[in-house]
């Protein structure tokens, strides 16, 4: 695991980019593993302004995104489908046909995105991490065997989540369609980023901690290539 201290958010999303912009250059039929949340708008801002600005393409890449909330429209305006969109995929040339976000909320939908991923190893899976050190909506105790599920989220992720939903708890969806630990374990490559000091605790276990289901992002002390790009603030109790 290699794990890179950046000054703050901006210098940590340029950073993210560099990691991305080397897996993208080598294969430009890339397929990348993407993530939704507040951190990773940064690198996606550097995906975008590099395709704007030096024609840096996506039309060959497909993308698997990690999740997404279940008992809410694609079309809601905090469905994840709808955050990709507004912050990626309406500003690059990715084809609508090569975008895939699991959707459902039965095992026909989780069987059904494993297949879709079946057909492309992906290169480069970004990833955020929960306060908790949820990775994708892998919640603490998530067996490392898991595959794409069904999950309930906790009050912890429900309130963190609050702040897209009008500051209203009973707003947020209680239930996520999630790859599973496993499935993200099966990536290339992981970049996960973490800013923030609401992010320590959380990267102390991812690098420092023990491996334990309690904390699911540790499990990727054991995959062979992740980068681990975080601010000050985040890397305060790893130092
Ligand atoms: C959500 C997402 C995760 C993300 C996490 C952290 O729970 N499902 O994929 O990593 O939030 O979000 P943020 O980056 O906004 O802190």
């Amino acid at each position: 695991m290699e794990v890179i201290i950046c000054k703050d958010y901006d210098e940590a999303s340029a950073k993210a980019y560099e990691v991305m912009k080397e897996v993208i250059s080598a294969k430009d039929d890339a397929t990348l593993g993407l993530a939704t949340g507040s951190t990773p708008i940064g690198l996606y801002k550097n995906m975008i302004k590099d395709h704007k600005e030096n024609g840096v393409s996506y039309a060959k890449c497909h993308s698997f995104n990690l999740d997404e909330y279940v008992g809410i429209d694609r079309n809601h305006e905090q469905s994840y489908y709808t955050f990709m969109h507004e912050n990626l995929f309406n500003h690059i040339d990715i084809k609508e046909e090569n975008i895939n976000l699991p959707y459902g909320d039965d095992q026909a939908a989780c069987d059904a995105y494993e297949k879709a991923m079946d057909g492309y190893k992906i290169d480069i899976q970004v990833l955020g991490i929960g306060a908790n050190g949820h990775i994708g909506f892998n919640e603490p105790g998530t067996s490392f065997d898991s595959l794409t599920h069904i999950v309930d989220l906790q009050e912890k992720t429900i309130s963190d989540n609050a702040r897209f939903f009008n500051n209203d708890m009973n707003l947020v969806p209680k239930k996520a369609i999630t790859m599973g630990i496993a499935t993200i374990m099966k990536a290339k490559k992981v970049l996960l980023i973490a800013t923030g000091a609401n992010k320590a605790d959380a990267v102390y276990g991812l690098v420092k901690g023990e491996v334990t289901e309690s904390l699911p992002a540790s499990i990727l002390q054991r995959h062979p290539d992740v980068v681990v790009v975080v601010d000050e603030a985040a890397a305060s109790k790893i130092k």
